[in-house]
């Protein structure tokens, strides 16, 4: 079988591309549905784009590789479409926007748009090699149990990162830009909560804080979450795609409050008051009662002295932890790293090297922050290769 244009992977950037790519376009995919990532991502409600999309919110080695596609399919041309299917949504915080409804509507639009541009999606397809002969792709590939050969002009591999193997991520990007000759950058965990040793936040599992989290001069204003394991929530998913092995990160655990001059203030006007109790207005009581011990919480607000005042408050505000590790592939919302950008022709994300072979998505060493950031490069790389081929 003969097609001008194959896609490997229906996922977000796979759909996206396909609905671009024009009428001669086969996607496949191993898995039994298109957009698994999409249906369950955002709580089932899609964080789908964020209003706010910036250059700034994307990590990579070179810091200048996602801004073409970025510019050239933006946040406004995603909302645009959705709004185009009556898809009703909502800006949730921080310009995060997620259906109304549900995550299932996006993928239904985007079927909807391969279909109009009469592609064809094969799913429980499993992709058995891939060759070159230098002017086209063969692809082997096996459905229904039977073998199956497809020739292509273009291959757009757009097969994901490794993060929750358990939902069908494999590494099958990276094997096929190495056979290219393309090189990998390191991959790791990035948007995972962190571990600690000896469930050490285990008793105060569930409590949550707004929090200033730092970790190498980057820094988050957003909740954190301790958990039976360590700790979670967007600002520590956040902090995790900036943290390396080894390294200690910043908490804040009152940003927006200066405990100083309280305390300076309420030892004269509150002498007799605990300063566990003065604390619990601040903070939740458990976690005031968990950091007692290691944080010498004792006596009442008019017997600090201002060093005393001056240590308790570094404290809270510049608390060091050092993470044991992270969760891992198993929970990571998504994969640093990944296809060196340097190979990549960032107008049209095809490969420097091999005439028609793309990568596009989180195969990509580009990754976004939280908040709808990723899903927006994912459609922004596809738009830019489906629009090439
Ligand atoms: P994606 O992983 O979506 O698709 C890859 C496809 O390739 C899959 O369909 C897979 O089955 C297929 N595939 C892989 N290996 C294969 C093989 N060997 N053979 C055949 N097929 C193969 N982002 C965001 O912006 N907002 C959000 O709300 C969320 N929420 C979220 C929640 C959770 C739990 C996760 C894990 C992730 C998110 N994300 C997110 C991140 C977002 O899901 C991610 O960035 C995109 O799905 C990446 O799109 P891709 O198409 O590149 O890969």
């Amino acid at each position: 079988m003969k097609v001008k244009t194959l896609i490997l992977g229906a996922g977000a950037a796979g759909l996206m591309a396909a609905a671009h790519a024009g009428p001669d376009t086969l996607l496949v995919d191993h898995a039994k549905a298109p957009g698994e990532k999409i249906r369950i991502s955002g709580g089932g409600r899609c964080n789908f784009t964020n209003m706010h999309c910036d250059f700034d919110n994307y990590l990579g080695a070179n810091p200048h590789f996602h801004k073409s596609a970025l510019t050239r399919y933006t946040q406004w041309d995603f909302i645009e479409l959705v709004s185009k299917h009556g898809i009703a949504w909502h800006e949730k915080t921080l310009g995060q926007l997620f259906c109304d409804g549900k995550a299932t509507q996006i993928v239904a639009m985007l079927m909807a748009e391969l279909e109009q541009a009469g592609a064809k999606l094969w799913l429980k397809t499993n992709i058995k090699g891939v060759s070159h002969n230098g002017a086209e792709f063969s692809v082997r590939l096996e459905r229904e149990g039977k073998s199956i050969t497809v020739t292509a002009n273009n291959l757009i591999v757009a097969t994901g990162g490794k993060s929750i193997p358990k939902m069908g991520a494999t590494g099958l990007a990276y094997d096929i830009a190495r056979q290219f000759g393309h090189t990998v950058t390191d991959t790791r965990p990035g948007l995972v909560p962190f571990t600690f040793d000896k469930d050490r936040f285990a008793p105060i599992s569930g409590v949550a804080v707004d929090s200033r989290i730092t970790c190498n001069g980057t820094r988050f204003d957003e909740a954190l979450l301790f958990t039976h394991r360590g700790l979670s929530g967007p600002a520590v998913l956040q902090i995790s795609s900036y943290w390396h092995e080894g390294q200690e990160i910043a908490v804040n655990l009152l940003p927006t409050t200066d405990l100083e001059s309280i305390l300076k203030g309420k030892r004269r006007s509150d002498g007799r008051k605990s300063l566990t109790t003065e604390l619990a207005h601040h903070l939740p009581a458990r976690l005031v009662d968990h950091l007692a011990q290691s944080m010498d919480f004792k006596g009442n607000l008019g017997d600090l002295s201002d060093p005393r005042i001056a240590v308790l408050c570094e404290g809270l505000t510049a608390w060091q932890l050092k993470p044991s590790g992270t969760e891992g592939y198993r929970t990571a919302e998504v994969t640093l790293g990944g296809i060196d950008t340097g190979s990549l022709n960032s107008k049209t994300m095809m490969s420097k090297t091999v005439q028609g072979l793309y990568f596009i998505g989180e195969a990509v060493d580009v990754t976004g922050w939280l908040g709808g950031f990723n899903f927006q490069w994912a459609w922004s790389s596809a738009v830019a290769a489906g629009q090439a081929v």
